[in-house]
């Protein structure tokens, strides 16, 4: 989603905005821009495309003497990606420039009332009527938090905003409501952005915003206010562990290639301090104050949608909760029959998830414990929720997510082990065996990522051609298929679906032949023969088959990419990794954007 930040300092500010923008890239974007206040003048600078266009435009006109400035990447929602559309968007009389994420939903009946008295609109967004509004309201009083103030009472939707004013040289204003916006606390210079890689080198003090305050940041002061009240907030400073290497290629092509060969270490630091390996405890004292389940309601989407079905299984196995999993933007509007004693646990890398947020809130308004499961610290899930589980897997750039993945199964993982000794359904020597193994995976994984990595090239060669393609799997493993899938797809724009192979003959081997290869996930387990019988039906029409399988063992394929055993639920994380690659590899060799997908974004806080 669109991407912002606002600097006020000693630098100059398009220099800093720039790189600003682009350590905020990943997040999805279709054109660029920002207004800077040099010499009492407005200066807007936009481009579509990418920020290398606006860069050229910026290098034309020299705006390097200002030392305040806000920028921002916009993803498309209303208008389509042009130069007039781009954001930062001016009011009226051109005497402030606001940048916007997010949706304002009453936007028509706004510039309906606004077109009436008189004001006309210079491109399609909803942002714009954000300016026209506080700009009518700052004809009436100079003091732009006031004049926020009351322009956002007309407002409803989401928006994290970001202004600056030709009445406030060296100043920049921010606010936000159901959007991420974070507020950098640097020396003689502070930032506000949507996003903490975006000043990450300059500052790793931060303040989390919540909804409804308005910010005011200066090179040497900021205040917080209420947005209402206007009265002035104290707001706890937190300093982030993240360094900036974290947030680098570190020498990789791809970001989403460096997450991928961070797993082992992702595995590590998710562990890291809850586990005691000689007693066979977890130490998950975020959890101390919440009873144990009796029932859980998982909802997620996307990726951490698949991690959550992954888990479903370890939840009742190990621990004897049964576990209902929802796609949180179904679950928000189906509501369910929780009881007391039921949790809600939300699973969201960002922890900014649009759908996610609201079905924490829908589900927090009936009353119901929600626990949220988050990467980013600080985020909105992470601060609504009535305990927060973090997976440390550290920043997580690339749109399509993997290590994010691991991480969250191996904290659900941990959590599982956890109830499940909890509630007596795990013994002793069940729960150090269980941790033992997952301790192993780390060096196990790490040695077998070059000989993937090769396997997976070879393999995206063979098969590029292919326009279509099943991820096929039974029990546990289905979710991995999706996974497989959901990942081919979004980033090498090859059509595919990841199946039970049981349901196969009920409709969608009608698709088979020999251009329309499968993908199959053969552990060693009470399954395999079924699954193989399943790959013989596909063989038998024609189709090609690639089997990911432990080494040693019977099959019929075209392709077979053999993983090494490993004991389940853990072998889990070696065939998750194996289709990351397969993906990773098919995208580089098409050529494809492999961390900035078409169409996508990489936190989608829009419903
Ligand atoms: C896929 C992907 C998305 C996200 C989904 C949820 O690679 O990244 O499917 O998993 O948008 O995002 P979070 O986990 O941030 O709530």
């Amino acid at each position: 989603m669109c991407g912002i930040i606002g600097y006020a300092g000693h630098r100059p500010a398009a220099t800093v905005i720039l790189e600003g923008l682009k350590r905020l890239e990943y997040r999805g974007y279709d054109s660029a821009g920002m207004a800077l206040i040099q010499n009492k003048e407005l200066n807007l600078l936009r481009a579509k495309g990418k920020i290398r266009e606006l860069e050229d435009k910026i290098a034309q006109c020299d705006p390097y003497h200002a030392t305040s400035g806000i920028g921002h990447t916009r993803w498309a929602t209303h208008g389509l990606p042009s130069e007039e559309n781009a954001h930062p968007h001016p009011d009226y009389e051109q005497k402030l420039a606001l940048v916007h994420n997010g949706i304002i939903e009453n936007h028509s009946l706004l510039k309906r009332d606004l077109r009436e008295q008189g004001y006309s609109f210079r491109s399609d967004t909803d942002s714009e009527v954000l300016s026209h509004l506080i700009g009518l309201e700052l004809e009436h009083c100079w003091d732009i938090p006031r004049a926020m103030s009351a322009a956002l009472q007309k407002v409803e939707g989401s928006y994290a905003l970001a202004l600056v004013s030709l009445n406030g040289e060296g100043q920049v204003w921010a606010t936000r409501h159901s959007s991420p916006l974070i507020l950098g606390l640097g020396q003689g210079e502070n930032f506000v952005a949507s996003d903490i890689p975006a000043f990450l080198p300059y500052t790793r003090e931060v303040i989390f915003l919540e909804d409804n305050e308005i910010v005011q940041v200066s090179s040497s002061k900021y205040r917080v206010l209420d947005a209402w009240s206007l009265k002035d907030l104290d707001k706890e400073k937190v300093h982030i562990s993240w360094d900036v290497q974290s947030a680098q290629k570190s020498g990789y092509r791809h970001f989403m290639l460096k997450e991928i060969m961070e797993q082992p270490r992702v595995i590590q630091d998710c562990m890291s301090g809850r586990v005691d390996l000689a007693s066979g405890q977890t130490v998950l004292p975020e959890l101390d104050h919440l009873p144990l389940p009796r029932r859980l309601h998982v909802v997620a989407c996307g990726t951490s949608y698949h991690a959550g079905l992954w888990a479903r299984n370890l939840f009742q196995e190990w621990a004897g909760i049964p576990a209902e999993i929802e796609i949180a933007s179904e679950f928000r509007y189906n509501p369910r029959i929780i009881q007391d004693g039921d949790l809600v646990l939300a699973i969201s890398q960002s922890g900014e998830t649009a759908d996610t947020l609201a079905g924490l809130r829908q589900a927090k308004q009936q009353g119901q414990q929600v626990l949220g499961l988050c990467n980013v610290l600080g985020s909105s899930i992470a601060r609504e929720a009535d305990g927060v589980v973090y997976t440390q897997a550290g920043p997580e750039i690339s749109v399509a997510s993997t290590k994010a993945m691991c991480s969250q199964m191996t904290a659900l993982l941990l959590l599982a082990l956890h109830w499940g000794r909890k509630g007596g359904k795990l013994g002793d020597s069940d729960c150090r065996d269980l941790l033992q193994g997952l301790n192993e995976l780390p060096e196990l994984l790490d040695a077998e990522l070059p000989g993937m990595r090769e396997k997976a090239q070879k393999l995206a060669r063979k098969y590029s051609w292919s326009r279509s393609c099943f991820f096929l799997a039974r029990g546990t493993y289905f979710p991995l298929a999706l996974e497989g899938a959901l990942k081919l797809k979004e980033i090498s724009y090859i059509h595919a679906e990841g199946y039970t192979a049981g349901e196969m003959k009920h409709g969608p081997i009608a698709l088979v032949d020999p251009e329309f290869p499968t993908f199959a996930l053969a552990p060693d387990n009470g399954l395999r023969n079924k699954l193989l019988a399943n790959l013989q039906e596909v063989r038998t029409r024609g189709g090609p088959v690639i089997c990911l399988t432990p080494p040693g063992l019977e099959q019929d394929a075209n392709d077979v990419w053999e993983i090494p055993s490993c004991p389940e639920p853990m072998n889990g994380f070696l065939f998750l990794t194996a289709l990351q690659l397969f993906a990773y590899e098919m995208a580089v060799y098409l050529g494809k954007d492999v961390d900035q997908p078409r169409n996508l974004a990489k936190s989608v806080t829009v419903e």
